[in-house]
């Protein structure tokens, strides 16, 4: 059984990645500094892939931790060694991602992005792991018009969040470039992650106030909110509200797995692959859909545009389907579904 290591394993992208990890069979090293995820999600993996106590230890290990803390990672992959169950690889989430705050705390992006990244490729390199999956974002290229994005299409991150996911990119292209360490790469470009997972154990319930369409729209919808204001009504796209490539999180965790897998099984690799299911969704086709699926209503109204936002956003995901024999499986319809049923099940929760 191959032990790899999630860091931010706990987050809403993490977790769901966890679970396909151990149900494809993976034994799971979790870090987590649970700044913006719970350990409730710890418990919801075990509970959702039926983990009993009986061999636990095998599967799934969390550490609370930071990736800035040097001392820490290395523990992390020396123990696993000591163990005689090394980290085969690493899938590296651990980040902060408001793009609000990067603007006004761009040191600390800056600081736990890159800086807790090259900590955790020293560690890899001390302890001659290899293999990386790196979480990265749409959010590095220039936007355009209508064009989809393919992973030549240029780049121009307009936030430090933005910013130190590039960076982090070139770090790892640096990396890959030198021969001497032999690395395998993957960055996986995600567009516009959401949804949950189908049992409504886990899902996206970000810290603080949330900017994020879907957990704002969950709000609205479970009346936490009054109504939803969509940024823009004047864009030049067909109902004049913002396109996106909105992708099941499960979906999202396949890709993973199967970038996991390619890169167990190859020598020297980089690649880049935007992962998005290459279908634009403006923001008035996501609530509609949403209202219908769901048989509910809520109110909407629109307001001026948001600041940084780009009309389209969609990925020519070629690349990936071609590369990693995976597709994205789930439409709009399963998102707002799912979702829903998070937000019913996570309210019922913590009522
Ligand atoms: C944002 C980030 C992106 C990050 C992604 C994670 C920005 C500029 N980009 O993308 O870096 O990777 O989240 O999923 O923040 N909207 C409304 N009303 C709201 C909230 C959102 O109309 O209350 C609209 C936005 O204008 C946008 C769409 O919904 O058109 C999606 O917004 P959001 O979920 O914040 O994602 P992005 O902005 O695409």
């Amino acid at each position: 059984m191959k032990k790899i290591l999630v860091t931010g394993g706990l987050g809403f992208i993490g977790s769901h990645i966890c679970v396909s990890l151990i149900e494809k069979n993976y034994s799971i090293c979790i870090i987590d500094s649970l700044i913006n995820s719970s350990e409730d999600n710890l418990l919801s993996i075990k509970k959702i892939c039926n983990l009993s106590n009986n061999f636990l230890e095998d599967r799934i290990t969390f550490f609370k931790g930071d990736i800035k803390n040097k001392r820490f990672l290395k523990h992390i992959f020396k123990k696993a060694i000591d163990d005689k169950k090394p980290i085969e690889a690493v899938i590296h989430l651990a980040g902060l991602k408001s793009v609000n705050e990067s603007t006004e705390e761009p040191l600390t992006y800056w600081e736990t992005n890159v800086v807790g990244t090259l900590n955790l490729l020293e560690a890899m390199q001390i302890y001659n792991c290899k293999n990386i999956v790196f979480s990265s974002s749409a959010t590095i290229y220039r936007p355009t018009i209508n064009e989809l994005l393919t992973e030549n299409s240029d780049l121009g991150p307009i936030s430090p969040y933005g910013t130190t996911k590039l960076t982090i990119e070139k770090m790892l292209e640096d990396l890959a470039k030198s021969k001497k360490n032999d690395l395998n790469i993957i960055n996986l470009r995600y567009f516009n992650p959401v949804g949950a997972h189908i049992s409504g154990l886990l899902g996206e319930n970000p810290k603080g106030k949330p900017n994020n369409l879907f957990p704002i729209l969950l709000k609205v919808a479970s009346g936490e909110y009054k109504k939803l204001s969509i940024f823009g009504a004047d864009w030049p796209t067909h109902d004049g509200t913002c396109i996106r490539d909105y992708i099941h999180v499960m979906d999202l965790a396949e890709a993973h797995i199967s970038a996991l897998n390619f890169i167990l099984n190859s020598s020297s690799v980089f690649i880049n692959l935007n992962i998005g299911t290459g279908i634009g969704k403006s923001v008035l086709e996501v609530v509609e859909t949403f209202m219908k699926v769901n048989k509910c209503e809520f109110e909407y109204s629109f307001v001026s545009r948001r600041q940084g936002d780009s009309p389209y956003l969609v990925a020519d995901n070629r690349l990936a389907l071609s590369t990693l024999n995976w597709k994205p499986q789930k439409s709009l319809n399963d998102m707002c579904i799912d979702a829903w049923k998070w937000k019913i099940t996570s309210k019922n929760k913590f009522k």
